[in-house]
């Protein structure tokens, strides 16, 4: 799979799009709002009266309200901080760049444009203009040295592509479509090899497009500790995706071949990865790393290690991971199969968390390219 061809979430803003299911993704941009207004405070020291301008890219932005809410965000930071400053530093513009790849409804995003008014265009709120930007992130997308600060959410575990040995099958992944209880190890390590290049590519072009002192925020699903597989990570949620399909085979409605040859671009890295890719190539300085933890079921805020309502979290996680996969998985294995997969979802997830609640972990990252 080329994931920069594939990967999109679903389109449009029906009921099973990704913009009605993106509240999962929604509460990571606010739980990292403090970090947000300490990065867009360092990178106001780097304007001057004669370059005031501040471009800001989002990468992965999607399409929905979590696209248009990183703008308010941003701007709601430029504001908090402007507030506080002499009128000569409050006469900035701010340049968004809003990327994805083609495949992206960007169409959906230039809509909602139309319509939104940060702060229904309040004296104080300084002029912003917005601009689309089709285009892998693991490739270079702005002219070198000429952005102040990069933001993505919920976007970098996805691989530029499922690896070769993996996609044309010289090695099998056992009935899995990411990494499972059963995946071989030299699975584990081409699925863990990939994210090693993904992501010292992209610190690479980001760290070229970045102005010296840039600063970086990066939030992305990672994992607990060394371990592949945890209860509640990621795996186990596309493991349960992969027991659904399974028992589709069974049924005699999949081919049995069509689940070996499927396989998500997708890698959970630990901190401590992180930590280490970042340290290995010294482009940047970790201003702040840190795991924070979210529920499986978006719609559940609770604390606490008790799933209140198993069915109703089982068919809530079943429409948040419907509206990241279903293009994925219609392409593959065609869309007559996607209701009973993602109902018979629901169910296994439902079950699943009879156990015990499940959480994602999240990884926070603010990142500075060093002045020189
Ligand atoms: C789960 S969505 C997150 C969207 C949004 N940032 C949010 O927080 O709701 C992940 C997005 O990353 C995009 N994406 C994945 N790989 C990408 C790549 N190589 N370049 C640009 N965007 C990519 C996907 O198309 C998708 O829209």
């Amino acid at each position: 799979m080329e994931a920069t061809r594939d990967v999109r979430m679903a389109t449009g803003n029906g009921e099973n799009s990704y913009a009605a299911n993106s509240r999962l993704q929604e509460k990571a941009i606010l739980e990292t709002r403090p970090v947000l207004h300490k990065a867009i405070e360092d990178v106001y020291t780097l304007l001057s009266a004669r370059r005031n301008t501040m471009v800001v890219a989002d990468l992965g932005c999607s399409s929905g309200p979590n696209t248009l809410l990183v703008v308010s965000e941003v701007m709601g930071a430029i504001r908090a901080f402007t507030r506080q400053q002499s009128e000569e530093r409050r006469g900035v513009e701010v340049q968004f760049f809003l990327n994805d790849l083609p495949g992206n409804d960007f169409n959906l995003v230039f809509r909602s444009l139309e319509h939104y008014d940060y702060l229904g265009g309040g004296k104080e709120a300084p002029p912003y203009y917005v601009a689309g930007l089709p285009g892998s992130y693991y490739r270079k997308l702005f002219p070198c040295r000429s952005v102040h600060l990069i933001h993505s959410s919920y976007s970098l575990m996805w691989r530029s592509k499922v690896p070769e040995e993996i996609s044309n099958s010289t090695h099998l992944n056992e009935d899995n479509i990411y990494i499972g209880r059963n995946t071989p190890f030299v699975v584990i390590k081409l699925f863990q090899e990939q994210f090693q290049k993904d992501f010292e590519l992209f610190l690479t072009l980001r760290s070229k497009e970045l102005v010296s002192g840039g600063r970086m925020l990066l939030t992305f699903i990672g994992r607990n500790n060394e371990d592949m597989l945890m209860h509640g990570e990621v795996s186990t949620v596309f493991e349960l995706v992969a027991k659904s399909i399974q028992s589709l085979v069974l049924k005699g409605r999949l081919e049995k071949e069509k689940l070996d040859s499927f396989n998500l671009p997708y890698y959970a890295p630990s901190v401590k990865e992180v930590k280490e890719l970042i340290d290995r190539n010294s482009l940047f300085d970790i201003d702040h790393i840190k795991l924070f933890e979210s529920n499986w079921d978006p719609q559940d805020d609770s604390d606490g290690n008790v799933t209140l309502d198993c069915a109703s979290s089982g068919v809530n996680v079943a429409k948040c991971i419907r509206a990241v996969l279903e293009p994925l998985i219609v392409d593959h294995f065609g869309e007559e199969i996607i209701e009973e997969l993602f109902f018979d979802y629901g169910s296994i997830v439902a079950k699943h968390l009879e156990k015990a609640k499940a959480k994602y972990p999240i990884i926070v990252v603010s990142l500075k390219k060093p002045m020189h």
